[in-house]
């Protein structure tokens, strides 16, 4: 079991699988930016193995994979397939901006992924243009109905919440989860990278005393999923929306994650710089007990909290690196 200085229990592995992505969203790459990592240093998926295998070892059976965007890596159904063949491994979800999903759902449902959580901000196609730099809603709107179609459970749809650009669809976005059984998980957006830094923070607060005018919900302790979300369910019990409030109420005390970027780094918060480097261990044919030791000495490093209100400028990474 990985257990932090602070007593939390670290069971929950996100994995990078590139920080490349073919969107461009105002609040995670500048439009431009080309420093991403060299092909020689992403992790090959035999590495990738062994880092799994290791925190398997440790007590880890939740993992998900993230970008950039997950689904540019070549053959990653491969990945979910070798990660699935474990016995341990109680769920395995994406998250994704759902462009790719469409020739890839179906493999990854074969390949037996539990769950994918997909970015999508707005339901006004010249919104989406204007937040991702690309005309791209039909093409998630038919990853999404191809997903439901093939059985995928408990969708979420990730909103990141921008004043000036989508708050208010925020009612449209829920009853269009509601009709088809996705559940909304709203976002305050991080100050990460100039782009993140560049945002005007919204606190979600006001906004679910706002929606509970008009809908009939109820915070629930119903946990669905490994992160950070609190949950409203309707009346009859319809876990529809989720909060993500890193600014207005963190969660950094409950913290159950690390997260290991494609060119094989543990970052142990998303808020803070504290890192460990895994590849050289990997390159130079390390033991199993090596690799053990390294992560166990890794988790040492793991933070108290984030410091994104104290220190707003402080993490110069963007979001893409580490994925979400
Ligand atoms: P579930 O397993 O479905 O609960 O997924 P998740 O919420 O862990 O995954 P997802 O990739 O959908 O994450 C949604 C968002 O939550 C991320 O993009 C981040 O913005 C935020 N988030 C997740 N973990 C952390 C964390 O440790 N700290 C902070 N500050 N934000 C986080
Ligand atoms: N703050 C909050 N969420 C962000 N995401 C990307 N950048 C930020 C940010 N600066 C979200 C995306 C996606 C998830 C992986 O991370 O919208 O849902
Ligand atoms: Fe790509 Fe996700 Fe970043 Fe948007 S938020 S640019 S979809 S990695």
């Amino acid at each position: 079991m990985l257990i932090d200085k602070f007593g939390r229990t670290i069971d929950y592995l996100r994995i990078s699988v590139t920080d490349r992505c073919n969107l461009r969203c105002s609040y995670c790459i500048p439009k431009g930016f080309n420093d991403f990592e060299t092909p020689d240093h992403w992790l090959t998926f035999d590495e990738l193995m062994r880092v799994v295998r290791a925190f398997v070892r440790l007590g880890t059976k939740r993992f998900r994979l993230t970008g950039g965007e997950p689904l540019v890596r070549k053959n990653l159904t491969d990945l979910v397939y070798r990660i699935k063949k474990i016995d341990e491994v109680e769920d395995l979800s994406i998250t994704t901006n759902g462009t790719l999903l469409t020739s890839h759902a179906k493999l990854l449902f074969e390949a037996g992924l539990d769950r994918l959580n997909i970015s999508l901000d707005s339901l006004n196609r010249k919104n989406i243009e204007d937040i991702t730099g690309l005309d791209c809603l039909e093409q998630v709107m038919e990853g999404l109905r191809t997903a439901k179609q093939l059985g995928f459970h408990k969708i979420k749809i990730n909103m990141v919440v921008l004043p000036d650009k989508n708050m208010a669809e925020i009612e449209r976005m829920l009853e269009f989860c509601i009709e088809h059984g996705f559940i909304l998980c709203l976002i305050e957006v991080m100050p990460m990278g100039k782009t993140g830094q560049n945002m005007t923070t919204v606190s979600l607060q006001p906004i679910i005393q706002e929606l509970r005018k008009h809908y009939d919900l109820h915070s629930t302790m119903k946990i669905i999923g490994n992160g950070p979300a609190r949950y409203w369910e309707t009346s009859t019990g319809n876990v529809c929306l989720g909060l993500i409030t890193p600014l207005s109420q963190h969660f950094c005390a409950t913290c159950n994650r690390v997260r290991l970027s494609v060119d094989g780094t543990l970052y142990m918060c998303l808020g803070q710089d504290n890192s460990f480097v895994l590849r050289p261990l990997l390159r130079n044919h390390c033991s199993d007990k090596e690799l053990d030791q390294a992560i166990q000495e890794a988790i040492e490093l793991k933070p108290k909290e984030h410091d994104f209100l104290k220190q707003p400028n402080k993490i110069m990474r963007i979001m893409s690196k580490t994925g979400g």
